[in-house]
C-alpha cells in the first residue's frame, strides 16, 4: 500500500496528507469516543478536482473512502472502520466562502466550511442563515447536509434539507456532478440533490453547496421558563405562534436534571431563577422587522413578557425571565447548549435522539421515564432538546461512578425499551443525528422490508464496490 499512499501524495501534496500515528488519531475516533478506527492515510484535499481524483485512484484500487468534516457527528458516521483498509477524506482545507447574492438571498460555499463561519458571513451582510446548534464552532456544513442536521431554529426554518438549493457532489467512480443551482424551483426529473442529503456520506462526497439566507432579526425576545410539566411546555408553544404573530423561531425543553449537570460541569453557569423546578423551557421569538421607537414602542420583548403574563395565570409557566439584554440571552442558551458536554463530563451515557408528533410528546416522556427506570432503576434520564419538532434527546446518564462497561451491559434493555415505545407511538429512532454506525441495526428493526430493499437497492445501483463510507447506514 505504501505506492498508492505515495500515489495519494501526488495528489494532494505533502499539505493533504497525514500517515503518522499520532497526526491521524484525532480523525479516527468519535466526538463521543464510542469507535477508534483505523486508516491507511487522512487525505485533505483543496479542490474538488482533488477530490474526484483520490476518489477515482480508490476505486481504481478498491480502498473505501470515509468522508469526514468537522467529526461532531453523534452516530458514529465520520469515523472509519478498524480494517485498517480505508482512507479518511477530511474536507477542512475546502473552506471558502465562494460567492454572497445578497439580492437573490444566497450563498456558495466549499463544504468544508465551519457552520459559525457561515452564519458570521451571512450577518455581516445583514443576512440569517439559520442552522444554528451546539456544534456550530466546529461542525462544517458539508458534514450538516449529510446529517441533515436539525439544532434549534427547526420548527421555524426547516432542517438543513430546506435550507439549500443546490449541491456540488462527486460521485463514487470520482466524477463530479454539479448541481450548484440557486433554484428555488427546479422538477426536472428525480431530485438527486435530497438523495444526498442525509446519505451520510455513503453515496459519494458533497463538496459545495448553495445555501438559503433569510433577513438578519432585527427584534429578538428570549426567555427562560420554569414550567410544570412537558404538557405545560407543549401548550406554552402552541399559544406562543399566534401570541409572537408567527415569529417562535425556538422552543427548547430541559429537565432539572440535564440542568444540574451544567452546574456542576460548565464554569459560570448558573440558575437564572431563584427556586428549583422540574422543568423549563427557552423560548426565543426573532423577528426581521426593527421594534417601533417612541411612547407606544411594541417590540417582541413586550409581546412575549405580556403572553407569558396570561400563562403564568393559567399555570402553564411558574416563574420566568425575559433577557434584557443580548449577554442575558447568551447565558440562557449556554445553559442549553452545553448539555452535550456536560453529559459527556459526567460520564457515560446512552443517547436516544427521537422524535413523536408533538402532541404526543408529555405522554411519551411519561412513559419513556417508567420505561428507563424499569431498565435499570439507578439510572438517570437526562430529557432535553427541540420540543417544536417534537424532537428529544431522551438520554440515559449512567449511575454514578459506573463503568462504560458496566453501565452498556443494560444498553440494549434501556434503549429497546425506548425504541419501542416510540415505534407504538408512531416516532423516528433517528430525528436529526442519522444512523452513521451506532443504529446500523437499529434500522433493520424500526424501518419496513419495503423501505430497507430500496435503499440497499439505491446504495448498490450508486456504489456497486460499496467503497462509500461501507457499514454505514445500511449493510449491503
Ligand atoms: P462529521 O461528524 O464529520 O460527519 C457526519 C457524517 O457526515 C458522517 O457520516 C460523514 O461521513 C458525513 N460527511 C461529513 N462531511 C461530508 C461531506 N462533505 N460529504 C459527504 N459526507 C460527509 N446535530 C443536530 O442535528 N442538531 C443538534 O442540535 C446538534 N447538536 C450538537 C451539539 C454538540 C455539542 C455536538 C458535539 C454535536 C451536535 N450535533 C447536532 C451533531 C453534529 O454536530 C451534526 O451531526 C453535524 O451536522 C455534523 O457535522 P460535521 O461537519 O461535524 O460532520
Ligand atoms: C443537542 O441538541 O444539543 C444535541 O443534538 C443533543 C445530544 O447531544 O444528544
Ligand atoms: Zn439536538
Amino acid at each position: 500500500m505504501a505506492d498508492f499512499v505515495e500515489r495519494l501524495r501526488t495528489i494532494v501534496g505533502d499539505k493533504g496528507l497525514i500517515t503518522d500515528d499520532q497526526g491521524k488519531h484525532p480523525y479516527l475516533t468519535d466526538w463521543r469516543e464510542n469507535y477508534l478506527g483505523s486508516a491507511l492515510a487522512i487525505v485533505r484535499p483543496a479542490t474538488t478536482e482533488e477530490v474526484s481524483a483520490v476518489v477515482k485512484l480508490c476505486a481504481a484500487e478498491k480502498v473505501a473512502i470515509c468522508p469526514q468534516g468537522g467529526n461532531t457527528g453523534m452516530s458514529g458516521g465520520a469515523t472509519p472502520q478498524e480494517s485498517g483498509r480505508e482512507i479518511v477524506l477530511s474536507l477542512t482545507r475546502m473552506n471558502r466562502i465562494l460567492e454572497i447574492d445578497k439580492v437573490g438571498y444566497s450563498m456558495t460555499v466549499e463544504a468544508g466550511v465551519v457552520l459559525k463561519t457561515i452564519q458570521e458571513t451571512a450577518s455581516e451582510h445583514d443576512r440569517l442563515f439559520p442552522l444554528s446548534l451546539g456544534a456550530e464552532g466546529s461542525c462544517t456544513i458539508g458534514g450538516n447536509l449529510s446529517t441533515n442536521a436539525g439544532g434549534v431554529q427547526v420548527l421555524h426554518y426547516g432542517n438543513a434539507r430546506n435550507l439549500v438549493m443546490g449541491i456540488e457532489v462527486v460521485l463514487p467512480n470520482g466524477d463530479i456532478w454539479n448541481g450548484l443551482r440557486a433554484l428555488k424551483k427546479d422538477n426536472t426529473g428525480y431530485d438527486l440533490r435530497d438523495l444526498y442529503l442525509g446519505a451520510e456520506g455513503t453515496l459519494g462526497i458533497i463538496t459545495k453547496a448553495v445555501l438559503k439566507l433569510w433577513p438578519k432579526p432585527k427584534d429578538v425576545a428570549t426567555s427562560w421558563n420554569a414550567v410544570p410539566s412537558p404538557e405545560a411546555a407543549v401548550e406554552l408553544l402552541s399559544g406562543a405562534y399566534a401570541a409572537s404573530e408567527d415569529n417562535v423561531t425556538s422552543c427548547e425543553l430541559m429537565g432539572r436534571q440535564g440542568l444540574e449537570l451544567v452546574f456542576k460541569h460548565i464554569p459560570g453557569a448558573t440558575d437564572p431563577l431563584a427556586d428549583r423546578h422540574e422543568w423549563y423551557v427557552l423560548l426565543e421569538w426573532s423577528s426581521s422587522r426593527a421594534p417601533r421607537e417612541g411612547a407606544n414602542q411594541s417590540g417582541l420583548r413586550e409581546k412575549m413578557e405580556a403572553y407569558l403574563g396570561e400563562a403564568m395565570e393559567k399555570g402553564l409557566v411558574l416563574d420566568a425571565v425575559v433577557a434584557q439584554n443580548e449577554s442575558q440571552s447568551r447565558a440562557f442558551w449556554a445553559l442549553r447548549e452545553n448539555h452535550s458536554e456536560s453529559q459527556k463530563k459526567e460520564g457515560p451515557s446512552i443517547k436516544h435522539d427521537i422524535s413523536v408528533a408533538v402532541s404526543k410528546l408529555p405522554t411519551f416522556v411519561t412513559e419513556g421515564l417508567l420505561a428507563m427506570k424499569k431498565a435499570l432503576p439507578e439510572c438517570r434520564p437526562v430529557p432535553f432538546g427541540h420540543v417544536g419538532d417534537g424532537n428529544l434527546h431522551f438520554n440515559c446518564q449512567s449511575p454514578p461512578g459506573w463503568s462504560k462497561k458496566q453501565f452498556m451491559e443494560y444498553g440494549d434493555a434501556i434503549s429497546g425499551a425506548i425504541y419501542d415505545l416510540v415505534t407504538s407511538h408512531g416516532g423516528s429512532i433517528s430525528a436529526e443525528h442519522g444512523i452513521g454506525r451506532i443504529k446500523v441495526d437499529e434500522l433493520t428493526h424500526y424501518r419496513s422490508q419495503v423501505e430497507l430493499d430500496t435503499m440497499r437497492t439505491l446504495k448498490r445501483a450508486l456504489d456497486p464496490d460499496n467503497l462509500m463510507n461501507p457499514g454505514k447506514v445500511v449493510r449491503v
